[in-house]
């Protein structure tokens, strides 16, 4: 049977898989800084010139900002739209990285083989599963059991400012029947997962003036205002002592899951103690009242991303500072609208800010929660193809970050996503020392091999 002969390709190809990976992961993409954006571009052709190899029509599509890459393949069976993301997060802290960043190794970390790299995970490994899963098919077969259209965005990282108007401008072209997403995690770093929901995210940039200049604190400090202490005064009034954000109205839309998807949800065997634990920490920071898993997947949050304002660096300088400057984002569930809650924040921050010191916003993505119906039938094939590979049953989760894409392949393509992804929560996306595992990779590329082959 062919997809037998497909998987026996992928377990002798491996060693090969792994090598154009690290190709890729060499590429520093970091999106949202302009300093990268001709490596965005070298990533983006190279992909296209892999894809290219392996027959597909590819291109490289400019963007006001970094450049997506689609590529049409011929083939029989339904048309399937595949979507990952070639740029990947700054890598600050530098100094945290046991190995640079963007010099990827096959390490082995007791008895787990990993590839470590920025990206590795999110998403360059997984983006590869798909296409590697190709690879394997046409060399097996000579085909593959599906035609697929490859769009791989380079700006997810930071907000996908260029991503509505391309749908919108190329709809038709990218619209299939069904968009399959590799950008999500195993459930418990073991079940195979395909996640049905993701929140939203919104993200503001604040920035609070008094003085014109940078002050002694001693010679000025007790007269003049400070904008870090405003600054403070407002975030750490941001959440009440039970963990819920005291923005106006933040919670007036937010929709609870149904008892059932609850029960579902409860009947998954995770363990906070596990999670937390693997960094660290112990107690439960969200809404008091909530499991765990609600709070990451069905309730939304305000975090404090970054603050800056004074002097940080090394030892000490008594300064009053002209300015302060915060990142704040919030994760939205359903029913939220990003763009009121800016509002109603803006308007919340404003109403505190002395009238010694002047505010202003810049603002960063916005994007709504999306849920997934599970009625197409690619999302049982997936599930099978996975509970094969995994040899588990699979399991439909939520998810806690976003991935603004999923949404508007249904608002404006009218396409449902199925999300798949092999991620392990130890990864660590987003955070210095990102890996992949060996197993995350290798039977990644053998799980879409095997969705090919349930959806022809
Ligand atoms: N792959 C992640 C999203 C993700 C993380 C899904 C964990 C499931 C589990 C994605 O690349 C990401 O990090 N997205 C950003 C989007 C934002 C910048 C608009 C995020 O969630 O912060
Ligand atoms: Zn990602």
């Amino acid at each position: 049977m062919s997809l037998d002969a497909v998987l026996a390709r992928i377990d002798t190809d491996l060693d090969r898989s792994v090598e154009r990976l690290m190709t890729l992961l060499r590429i520093p993409s970091i999106s949202t800084d302009p300093a990268h954006a001709a490596d965005c571009r070298e990533a983006a052709e190279w992909l296209a010139g892999e894809l290219e190899d392996l027959g597909f029509d590819a291109a490289v599509r400019p963007t006001p900002g970094r450049p997506m890459v689609v590529a049409h393949g011929a083939g029989d069976g339904p048309h399937v739209l595949f979507y990952g993301h070639y740029d990947v997060q700054p890598v600050d802290p530098l100094d945290l990285w046991d190995t640079p960043p963007f010099e990827p190794e096959l390490q082995e970390v007791d008895g787990v083989k990993v590839i470590r790299a920025r990206g590795a995970s999110d998403d360059k490994g997984q983006l590869m599963t798909f296409i590697e899963a190709v690879r394997a098919w046409k060399a097996e077969t000579g085909a593959v059991p599906a035609r697929i259209t490859i769009f791989l965005e380079g700006e997810e990282e930071s907000g996908s400012p260029s991503l509505i108007p391309f749908l919108e401008e190329n709809a038709q072209e990218l619209t299939a029947d069904i968009a399959l997403i590799c950008d999500t995690g195993l459930f418990a770093d073991r079940v195979p997962a395909i996640t049905t929901r993701l929140r939203g995210l919104l993200g503001e940039e604040i920035t609070i003036t008094g003085p014109r200049i940078d002050l002694h604190s001693g010679h000025y400090g007790g007269m003049a205002m400070n904008p870090n202490r405003v600054m403070t005064k407002i975030l750490g009034g941001l959440h009440d002592e039970n963990g819920r954000v005291q923005v106006p109205g933040f919670y007036d839309d937010v929709e609870e899951p149904s008892e059932e998807l609850l029960a579902d949800w409860a009947s998954l065997d995770f363990s906070v103690e596990e999670f937390l634990g693997s960094v660290g920490l112990k107690d439960l920071a969200g809404e008091k009242g909530r499991t765990p898993l609600e709070l990451n997947w069905s309730r939304p949050t305000a975090e404090i991303n970054g603050i800056s304002g004074g002097y940080a660096g090394a030892g000490f300088k008594t300064v009053l500072p002209s300015k302060c400057t915060s990142k704040v984002s919030f994760r939205l569930v359903a029913n939220q609208d990003p763009l009121k809650l800016r509002e109603s924040f803006r308007a919340w921050v404003t109403a505190q800010v002395p009238a010694d010191c002047k505010v202003e916003f810049h603002p960063h993505g916005a994007g709504p929660a999306s849920s997934f119906d599970t009625g197409h039938p690619a999302f049982a094939a997936t599930r099978e193809a996975l509970s094969d590979e995994w040899g588990q049953e699979a399991v439909y989760i939520g998810a806690g970050g976003s991935i603004p894409v999923a949404g508007y392949f249904k608002s404006i393509l009218g396409m449902d996503s199925v999300l798949a992804g092999f991620a392990k929560d130890s990864d660590a996306i987003h955070s210095p020392n990102e890996k992949y595992d060996l197993e995350s990779y290798h039977k990644g590329i053998r799980s879409w091999a095997r969705v090919l082959g349930k959806l022809g």
